[in-house]
């Protein structure tokens, strides 16, 4: 039989409308659009039956009939559908297409092929069921994967020895077809064809009408490789094909997010905690087929990745081959996940409730990009911020839209400005809220052009909040400029406070607005103090909640950030107890207390000291003729 390719059939349909075809044997009269007949296909008096040149399509009102030039052939005449196709092509005076053989057996080989992998997969699943083999049900279950996710997923098992060539035999399965679909391989010494995978956990992948198109094998212990992966085939190509797909679409459609994870285990544990919207890319970086099949479901899917430097990295190449794609509304987040952690082992550690509140800090593609090009290399001389500025230039440019691309220069620009040149702020009245007006990067956009990114890794830009009511003593005239070692007392008191804050992040909502009005001498300090700020607003966020998986990484990062681990720990072993760990939060909170009561005390002698100077002044110039 010939096939016709649903472009023929469109060109046929375009050429000859419905009218000509249904006017050889109705009698038709015309209103406006649309013509009218008596339906052929029953029996009427007046005109119910309505032909649409436009649409190329008629109804009949009477017996719902509906239908276009090939049906009309096909129900009047009893043609078969590639008779009333020929008829047509002749009306038209359209040559048919040449019967393409190696088409057409293309079409059907992919057909039994289709049949085959389903086959297999059926197998998998029965043997897993079974309860033959032990072991494997034993990894499912160490796994915690329940009889549902692996039911949702079809999750089988491929046993020892050849029994899934044996299987599809005895169903006419020809040995070259399991070959080309990487079910069995052939040595080339021409010993006999053995089964591919073996003693192996099935993970089956589907295309997105949710037809099984290739495997992707785990090994039950430690042994190598742990993954197998069928080869590219002629249904199978891994550089557009995301596992989990047709599990995840509804998900992704309902809750307009789709979570991309790193392997097949991930997609299994995220599922089954709940976030169904989650998928992963086949052992290999996202490809830009991989990003436009994404974007075709959701606008921002969020990328999910090991906090490890590998992670790191495959964020950064994602973000790469991402920039030039993105267009206005359409782009990537970015979960970063602890250290050494999957999803999996995330949600086993933390559960489901930490996992969320990380996804919703998933931070967006223009803080990725700064994050990973600060932290490609140090910007401590002109020469190397400049560099910095380089690279930043470099992505921004690759992005293709115009729009979008002005916006990443603009906000970068911002950014970069504040990190490195931001002005000391003027001393006047106290900010109305600095604590507020810290908060303004999120989202709201009152005012605050330089907007920074927050969230972890060598995000902070300085210390442009709040300094109007100042506590310190730094920013008086030279002749009250703190002795070094009046600064470097200072310096610890406030190391302290900080310190005792990310230990007790329960006591950051009660001092984060006397937070912002302290000055910090040191830019290092005020770049802590930021972070902590940014704890305080996410536990506002989050309605109170200290126990979460974002806020712990936000601290643990700010206070690495930081640096000088050594210096605090003798700190708080000495100085200031009160800002150690093992402290309780009682007696943290009251040393915060006495500290900034002194810290206010301070002030006010210094304000003293310099309106009696201004006095002096102003006498010696009053007597002076
Ligand atoms: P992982 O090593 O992170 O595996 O590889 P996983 O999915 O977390 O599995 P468990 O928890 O160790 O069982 C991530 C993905 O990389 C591909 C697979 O797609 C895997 O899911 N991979 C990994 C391979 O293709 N081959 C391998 O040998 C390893
Ligand atoms: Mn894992």
């Amino acid at each position: 039989m010939a096939r016709f390719t649903p472009d023929f059939l469109d060109r046929l349909r375009d050429q000859i409308p419905v009218s000509q075809v249904v006017g050889q044997r109705v009698k038709l009269s015309r209103k406006g659009k649309e013509q009218w007949g008596l339906c052929p296909f029953h029996n009427e008096k007046s005109p119910s039956f309505k032909v649409n040149d436009d649409r190329g399509r008629y109804h009949c009102f009477g017996c719902g009939k509906d239908g276009d030039i090939v049906t009309f052939l096909m129900e009047t005449e009893g043609l078969s559908f590639p008779e009333a196709v020929e008829r047509l092509a002749g009306l038209a005076g359209l040559e048919l297409p040449a019967p393409d053989p190696e088409a057409a057996q293309r079409a059907d080989k992919r057909k039994s092929y289709a049949e085959i992998m389903e086959l297999a997969c059926r197998f998998f699943e029965a043997q897993l069921k079974s309860g033959q083999h032990l072991g494997a049900q034993d990894y499912v279950r160490m796994r915690g994967l329940t009889p549902q996710t692996l039911a949702l997923y079809r999750v089988g098992y491929a046993p020892q020895g050849n029994q899934l060539k044996t299987f599809l035999e005895a169903r006419g399965v020809r040995e070259e077809d399991m070959i080309a679909l990487c079910l069995v391989k052939k040595p080339d010494d021409g010993r006999a064809a053995y089964d591919f995978f073996r003693d192996r956990l099935m993970f089956p992948i589907s295309d997105r009408q949710g037809k099984i198109i290739a495997f992707g094998g785990r090994v039950l212990g430690d042994a190598k490789p742990k993954y197998l992966n069928s080869s590219d085939t002629p249904l199978f190509n891994k550089s557009e094909t995301l596992f989990g797909l047709v599990q995840a679409r509804q998900a992704i459609h309902a809750n307009k997010s789709a979570l991309v994870a790193e392997g097949y285990m991930d997609v299994l544990a995220l599922a089954q905690a709940g976030f169904r919207f989650a998928l992963a890319p086949l052992g290999t970086a996202l490809t830009e087929r991989h990003l436009g099949l994404l974007w075709r479901l959701t606008p921002e899917p969020v990328l999910c990745l090991d906090g490890d430097s590998a992670g790191l990295q495959a964020a950064q190449r994602a973000a790469e081959r991402a920039l030039p794609l993105l267009k206005p509304g359409q782009s990537l987040r970015f979960l970063t996940l602890p250290e050494g952690q999957d999803p999996d082992d995330f949600l086993k550690d933390q559960g489901s409730g930490a996992f969320s509140q990380a996804l919703q800090a998933a931070r967006p593609m223009v803080e990725q990009v700064w994050a990973a090009c600060l932290a490609e290399a140090p910007t401590d001389s002109p020469e190397r911020q400049a560099a910095f500025w380089s690279r930043l230039q470099a992505l921004t440019d690759s992005i293709a839209d115009p729009e979008v691309r002005r916006a990443y220069h603009q906000r970068l620009r911002a950014w970069y400005e504040a990190r490195f040149y931001a002005p000391r702020p003027a001393p006047g009245p106290a900010a109305s809220g600095p604590y507020r007006n810290h908060g303004a990067w999120r989202g709201s956009n009152s005012g605050r052009s330089a907007a920074r990114p927050g969230y972890g890794r060598g995000s902070s830009y300085g210390s442009g909040y709040g300094h109007s009511a100042r506590l310190s003593t730094s920013n008086l005239g030279p002749q009250l400029r703190a002795t070094p070692a009046r600064d470097s007392l200072l310096v610890g008191g406030l190391e302290g406070l900080l310190l005792a804050l990310t230990h007790h992040p329960g006591l950051l909502p009660d001092y984060a607005e006397a937070l912002s009005r302290v000055h910090f001498p040191r830019q290092k300090l005020a770049n802590w103090c930021s972070e902590l700020l940014d704890a305080a607003l996410m536990i506002e966020e989050n309605g109170g909640a200290l126990d979460t998986e974002a806020l712990r990484c936000h601290l643990k990062a700010a206070l690495e950030a930081y640096g000088e681990t050594d210096k605090l720990h003798n700190l708080a072993a000495s100085l200031v107890p009160y800002a150690s760990r093992e402290s309780s939060e009682d007696v943290a909170r009251q040393g915060i207390e006495e500290f900034l009561a002194k810290l206010q005390e301070q002030q006010a002698r210094d304000e003293q000291k310099r309106s009696q100077i201004e006095r002096l002044k102003q006498r010696v110039s009053g007597e002076q003729p």
